[in-house]
C-alpha cells in the first residue's frame, strides 16, 4: 500500500537570502500508513510546527519532496487541492475564529466543500456533539464570547466537520483543563479506532506513547528518531541522549527490571503498567 504520507530529503529555510534566514528542516526522511497515528515530539523551536505545516501544503520544500494524499506538494496546483484532505488545528486555533457564531463558524468548511444544506447541517450537529457542545445550547452563540478552551473547541469542530483524511494537531492540549483535555484524546482514540490517519505535536511523551503508533523526534531541525513507540522505548541511547523523560509508570517498570523483576515493559498506559505489576504479584485484575 502507498503511504498517506511521504517525506524525502526535505529541507525548508525561512526568509532565504536575508539576514533572518534560518534552516528549520534539515534532511528530513519519513512516509506514514493510511490510518497510523503519529505523534511529533521535539524542544522548542525543533521545527515540530514548520513540519506538520508541509503537510497540508501551507508550506512547500525549499529542497526534497512532499507528497500527502497522493499528492506533491511542490506542485501549486497539487497543493491548492489539499485542503479538502488535510486539516490542521494550529497551536493556538482559538486565535484564527472569525465567525459570526459558533455555527457559522464550524460550518464554514463544509460550505467551501459544496456540500448541499442538510449535509452541512448533519456534520456541523456531529461535530458539535465530538467536541462536547450542544447544538441546541451553543449554536446561536458568538464565538468571541467563549473562554479559550472553548473555542478552541469550536475550531476543532470546525475541521472535523470537513471530515479530512488526515487531521493535524499542533499542540492540541496545551493549555486546557482535564476535562478539554481527556476530551481532545479521546478525539483523536475514536480517529484511531475508526483507521483515520492522525498526526499530533505534543510535548507530553506519555500522551504520545499512549496513543502513537510512530513517533517523530525533532532536535534542532533533524529528526533524530522515526519508529515505533515500542522500538522508541528500547533505544535506551536516543531516550538519554535526548533527555527524553519516560512516564512514571515505565520508571518504576525499569527500575524493578534493574533489580532483576521480569517484568515487561512494552506497557502503554498506567492501566497496562498495573496489570504488569499485578501479574508479577501474582494476583489477577
Ligand atoms: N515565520 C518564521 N520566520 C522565520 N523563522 C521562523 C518562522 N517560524 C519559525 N521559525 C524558526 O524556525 C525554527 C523552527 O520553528 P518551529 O515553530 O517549527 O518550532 P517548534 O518545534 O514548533 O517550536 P515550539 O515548540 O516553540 O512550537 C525556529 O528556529 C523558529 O525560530
Ligand atoms: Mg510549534
Amino acid at each position: 500500500m502507498l503511504p498517506i504520507i511521504n517525506v524525502t530529503g526535505l529541507h525548508y529555510t525561512y526568509l532565504p537570502g536575508t539576514p533572518y534566514e534560518r534552516e528549520a528542516l534539515k534532511d528530513i526522511n519519513f512516509s506514514l500508513q493510511r490510518g497510523e497515528l503519529l505523534g511529533v515530539f521535539g524542544p522548542n523551536g525543533s521545527g515540530k510546527s514548520t513540519l506538520v505545516q508541509h503537510l497540508n501544503g501551507l508550506l512547500y520544500p525549499t529542497r526534497g519532496s512532499v507528497t500527502v494524499c497522493a499528492a506533491d506538494t511542490s506542485d501549486r496546483q497539487q497543493r491548492r487541492e489539499l485542503w479538502k484532505k488535510v486539516s490542521l488545528v494550529f497551536q493556538y486555533p482559538e486565535q484564527q475564529i472569525f465567525g459570526t457564531t459558533v455555527w457559522e463558524e464550524i460550518a464554514y468548511g463544509p460550505k467551501n466543500l459544496g456540500l448541499d444544506d442538510a449535509e452541512i447541517n448533519d456534520r456541523v450537529k456531529k461535530a458539535m456533539q465530538q467536541v462536547g457542545l450542544l447544538p441546541e445550547d451553543s449554536a446561536g452563540i458568538p464565538p468571541y464570547s467563549l473562554s479559550g478552551g472553548m473555542k478552541r473547541r469550536v475550531a476543532i469542530a470546525g475541521l472535523l466537520a470537513m471530515d479530512p483524511e488526515i487531521l493535524i494537531l499542533d499542540e492540541p492540549m496545551a493549555g486546557l483543563d482535564p476535562a478539554g483535555r481527556s476530551l481532545i484524546l479521546d478525539i483523536i482514540k475514536h480517529r484511531h479506532d475508526n483507521s483515520q490517519t492522525t498526526v499530533m505535536i505534543s510535548h507530553n511523551l506519555q500522551d504520545i506513547m499512549a496513543l502513537a503508533d510512530k513517533v517523530a523526534i525533532l532536535h534542532q531541525g533533524s529528526l533524530v528518531f522515526f519508529g515505533a513507540v515500542s522500538q522508541l522505548l528500547k533505544d535506551k541511547e536516543i531516550l538519554s541522549r535526548y533527555h527524553l523523560e519516560l512516564p512514571d509508570y515505565l520508571q518504576v517498570i525499569y527500575s524493578l527490571q534493574q533489580q532483576g523483576y521480569m517484568l515487561n515493559s512494552a506497557a502503554r498506559s498506567i492501566a497496562e503498567a498495573a496489570k504488569e505489576m499485578a501479574r508479577l504479584l501474582g494476583s489477577k485484575l
